[in-house]
């Protein structure tokens, strides 16, 4: 919205630069820390410093100075800017705010749910995550994932690209084989519960692999199991797809609770086969090397790239010809491409593997796939929890998700009852599930994704402070000024008096939410967002406090309506891209 002002900002500019002969750079543009004023800034010290490389005498800073008040006076300001100076090497240009504000407040309410995003223009962009494996539990460092992985799709999607939102589930390999063994033998014939049958069939494969573990004589049994699944064993195939189905079942029941859907679910299962005929390919062109039955099957990626302890070696294949995770990743990101035409392929996986991706990215590059470049790994960190608990991703520690959401509607029951006593027990209990999500998911998505999270009640349920409750409050209680007023919103009215502070720092933040998008797309951190609407939400409930809306003159009741509105929409806005709802009434 305001790229264009800002167009005929730079173009101003850069007139008086030409005309003094001072070289033109790109224009950067900071946002003014303010107290009443609203603008923006650029500064001169590149300018300057790119005068002296190219031999001009003096210091750099003096120069800029100079640069900046040169620009000052000369320039011919574009209309909505009011005013222009220059401090100490840098340029600040004030907005007319009363004309700025109408534009705002007018594209927020005119775009709506659209407000922030760019045109479909950009990127065709895959990104894989959540990737659970079936015969397991689903916990909180899942969970992480997930909610990192629908947040960077949203945006991505909002900032202008085409996203394609994959899953890919570990239905296949060890873990399923000790499972079904320990079903097979133990437990034959047992039917899943009802209620928490993803509880169920974790803790049946904690059991199986401390069975594993237990004797030599199991992991022998569970080794012959598995060759008997490679070689199609009708009796285990048949147990394998009926029990795999009981996982499936069970997440696609977390990805409703936590609203999150795919557009495309590979499975390992399915990229089995053609993973193994690649390997073939690898030995074939002498990249891999084929120790059996010895050896696995290696590609020694040290030792091809000359490097040293930077790839080390990809295992492909196990001695006894089974395959490993690594074959069905080179088979699974080739059928990516194959599928579709990607820009991009982002994988959200856990930064423990980030070498074993970068061998997979390597190896699919020596195979002379030039797409091998546009694959990407979003890393992220693990999840701890009161107690210091450790959430390992591929065995340990399980703290599960359904208790996790359980304990997080009872903590939000507490608020809403605190909050709104006269709701009745149904509202009340909607209320607390959105309030419950939000909470977990904001939590997540606060700390930066290479960051480890330490998910604390206190901090996640904070009704005053950075977390989903605080920021649901403000959308809620610009909802109930709005219903106050029937959800009439005026018409847009030009703006005859002066704007408090605090309004406009709500307008600027208002304002600032497209750029926001634009950066968290760009850096993939949803994190850029959460500090974003929580700026938002604090400013909205400083307006609420410090400025009447309904019970003043009519002009300014109208404008402050709309303030409202706008800011309702640009949190709900912000918070979608969060993958988080706030409910009409709290
Ligand atoms: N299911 C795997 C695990 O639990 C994660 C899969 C990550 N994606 C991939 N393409 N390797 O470790």
């Amino acid at each position: 919205m305001f790229t264009s002002r800002y167009k005929k900002l730079e173009t101003a500019i850069v007139k008086v630069l030409n005309n003094h002969d001072i070289p033109t750079l790109m224009v950067k543009w900071n946002w003014i820390p303010f107290y009443g004023h609203w603008g923006v800034s650029t500064s001169y010290f590149q300018t300057a410093a790119e005068e002296s490389r190219l031999g001009k005498p003096g210091s750099v800073q003096e120069r800029a100075a100079e640069i900046a008040t040169l620009v000052a006076q000369e320039i011919e300001l574009p209309s909505g800017f009011e005013k222009c100076e220059a401090v100490k090497g840098y340029l600040n240009i004030y907005f007319n705010a009363a004309y700025f504000t109408q534009l705002v407040i007018d594209s927020v309410l005119l775009e709506r749910e659209k407000y922030g995003s760019i045109k479909k223009s950009l990127e065709l962009v895959m990104v894989e995550f959540s990737q659970p494996n079936t015969h397991k539990a689903f916990h909180v460092g899942h969970l992480r994932n997930v909610v990192i992985g629908d947040a960077v799709s949203n945006i991505l999607d909002f900032a202008g690209n085409q996203v394609i939102r994959a899953n890919y589930i570990g239905d296949i390999g060890l873990h399923a084989v000790t499972w079904l063994w320990n079903y097979e033998k133990y437990h034959h014939g047992v039917q899943p519960p009802e209620k928490d049958q993803i509880c169920w069939i974790g803790d049946l494969y904690t059991e199986a692999v401390k069975r594993r573990e237990e004797s030599s004589e199991n992991k022998e049994e569970i080794k012959t199991y598995f060759k008997r699944w490679d070689a199609k064993d009708p009796e285990i195939f048949s147990l394998w797809k009926k029990t795999r189905q009981w996982s499936i079942h069970a997440f696609e029941q977390i990805y409703d609770l936590l609203d999150i859907h795919f557009d495309r679910v590979y499975f390992e299962s399915e990229v089995e086969e053609e993973g193994k005929k690649l390997v073939g390919e690898f030995i074939k062109r002498g990249l891999a090397k084929d120790e059996r039955p010895e050896g696995p099957v290696v590609i020694y990626l040290d030792e091809l790239l000359r490097t040293n302890e930077e790839y080390r070696v990809l295992v492909l294949l196990r001695s006894d010809g089974t395959s490993l995770y690594s074959s069905k990743d080179l088979s699974l990101a080739i059928k990516k491409f194959r599928e579709y035409e990607l820009d991009r392929s982002i994988y959200v996986v856990d930064v423990r593997q980030s070498l074993y991706l970068k061998q997979i990215f390597k190896a699919l590059e020596l195979m002379g796939y030039k797409w091998a470049r546009k694959c990407f790994h979003l890393a992220y960190e693990i999840v701890n929890l009161p107690g210091n608990v450790t959430i390992a991703s591929r065995e340990g520690t399980v703290v599960l998700m359904e208790d996790l959401i359980r304990e997080a509607e009872k903590r939000a029951l507490r608020i809403v009852e605190e909050k709104n006593p006269n709701l009745d027990r149904d509202q009340k209990s909607i209320i607390a599930r959105t309030v419950a999500i939000g909470a977990i998911k904001f939590s997540l998505l606060s700390r930066d994704n290479t960051k480890v999270v330490t998910f604390d009640w206190e901090t996640a349920m904070n009704i005053n402070g950075k977390a989903a409750p605080y920021i649901q409050y403000a959308a809620v209680r610009a909802n109930s000024i709005l219903r106050k007023a029937s959800f009439a919103i005026p018409q847009s009215e030009e703006i005859g008096f002066s704007l408090k502070h605090e309004e406009i720092e709500l307008i600027n933040l208002i304002s600032r939410f497209p750029y926001e998008v634009k950066h968290a797309a760009e850096e993939l951190r949803p994190l850029l967002i959460s500090q974003y609407v929580y700026e938002l939400a604090k400013a909205f409930n400083n307006f609420y406090t410090n400025c009447p809306v309904l019970k003043v003159d009519e002009n300014l009741r109208n404008f402050r309506l709309r303030l409202v509105a706008a800011s309702k929409q640009t949190i709900a806005n912000s918070l979608a891209l969060l993958g988080i709802q706030f409910p009409e009434k709290m």
